[in-house]
């Protein structure tokens, strides 16, 4: 049976990392890898982690199973996170169900589409996250792109984008970023967000939001304004969270899939075919990472130490675009890359050709993504003269 197999092509972003260890050149620098890296270019675990995970081996008695819907304390906990105090008025709307990750949840919520609506489209912007194709398209749904990011003028093409928008027929799916956009930085304004929900409202469409970034881009609650916004104009959407990122626990796989409906009523059934639908898949979520995000969110000393820790990881990254934006802009007179510091997260995408992004890698030691995505936090203070010149001699040489 199995020399039916095919073998499957590398993944490219996997792939830069296992080159990126075999260069022994100390000068080379990882803008590769979606993980966050402090100056030093390590992944820490925030100290209000490291101490809630350590309480917690301290006092767990039992691991006895918890249910197909996880930890309820984490559940509730990122749920208020997400929504806010006031839970952006809806409260009791929404079934929050916990889930092995970002990606889990993502699954999770296709799933349930699935159940409630299976012949429905996934709409996607472009570009987007290179695995939401795949995580939601081997769902079973048909995977189509709307028009969002313009690479000549490093903006949102928002005219395309709502026009798009207004065309789809009530039901489609559309996944939106909440901030942070992978892989292009660029987000939506409040003011555009407030357009797209209204066509969503009005067009009858079913947002499925991705937050894989709180935090990391202006700060917890502007970076969840978003949701809150299409929260107050909706009748129904669907939150993908991943704790990955903003708590440092990306190995733990811990998200939650959120799913607001129309009443409480709706809710519970909701979060009942989740439970259903996790129990069918695997079983139950892993809990070590959900129960060290309940005890830091619950715990008021953990919850500011790692409220600080993230902040200050936000204004470092957005102090490295300004840096790199200097460096390119000093070494290539006449071209702005001011946008750079307009874009939020960890992400920005350059205007490189495949080849210049190999000549980055072989001359210069210099690892992005084949797209040209380049993670902001792989720069440091120490490095960012060498990345500057390495991405203005290729460019110019382009
Ligand atoms: C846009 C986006 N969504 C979701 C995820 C999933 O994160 P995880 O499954 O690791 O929690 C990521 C991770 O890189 C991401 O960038």
């Amino acid at each position: 049976m199995f020399e039916l197999l095919t073998r499957v092509p590398d993944d490219p972003i996997l792939g830069i990392s296992a080159a990126f260890k075999r260069d022994t050149t100390p000068l080379k620098v990882d803008l590769g890898v979606g993980v966050y890296k402090d100056d030093h270019g390590n992944t820490p675990v925030p100290a209000a982690v490291k101490r809630a995970e350590a309480e917690i081996i301290a006092v767990q008695a039992s691991k006895a199973y918890l249910s197909p819907v996880g930890n309820p304390g984490f559940n509730a906990q990122v749920l208020e996170l997400v929504m806010g105090a006031d839970h952006a008025g809806r409260k009791g709307d929404a079934a929050a169900v916990q889930a092995p990750g970002g990606s889990g949840a993502l699954r999770l919520g296709a799933e349930l589409v699935r159940v409630s609506s299976p012949g429905s489209t996934v709409h996607v912007s472009d570009p987007t996250w290179a695995n939401h194709i795949p995580l939601l398209g081997s769902a079973g749904f048909k995977i189509e792109r709307y028009p969002y990011y313009s690479a000549a003028k490093h903006s949102v093409e928002f005219d395309r984008m709502s026009a798009h928008l207004e065309a789809l027929p009530s039901g489609a799916v559309v996944v939106l970023h909440a901030c942070c956009h992978n892989p292009t930085g660029q987000d939506l304004t409040l003011t555009q967000w407030a357009a797209i929900a209204d066509i969503v409202a009005r067009r009858g469409l079913l947002p499925f939001v991705d937050l894989a970034y709180q935090g990391l881009g202006d700060d917890l609650e502007r970076d969840a304004a978003s949701i809150r916004m299409l929260a107050r104009q909706v009748p129904e959407m669907l939150v993908a969270v991943s704790c990955s990122k903003n708590f440092g626990l990306y190995r733990e796989r811990t998200g939650l899939l959120i799913a607001l409906t129309s009443s409480a009523e709706r809710a519970a059934i909701a979060a009942g075919q989740l439970g259903r639908l996790a129990r069918t898949i695997y079983s139950m979520p892993p809990d070590h990472g959900a129960a060290i995000v309940d005890r830091v969110l619950s715990q008021p000393e953990l919850r500011r130490s790692w409220t600080e820790e993230l902040a200050a990881m936000a204004v470092r990254i957005n102090g490295l675009r300004g840096l790199l934006a200097d460096g390119l802009t000093s070494r290539m007179r006449g071209s702005d890359f001011s946008w750079i510091t307009r874009q939020r997260g960890m992400f920005s995408r350059l205007d490189l050709t495949p080849s210049m992004v190999e000549t980055l890698r072989e001359q210069h030691h210099v690892y992005v993504a084949p797209d040209g995505r380049i993670n902001i936090a792989g720069v440091s203070q120490a490095n960012v003269d060498h990345v500057a010149t390495a991405i203005a001699a290729v460019m110019a040489s382009g």
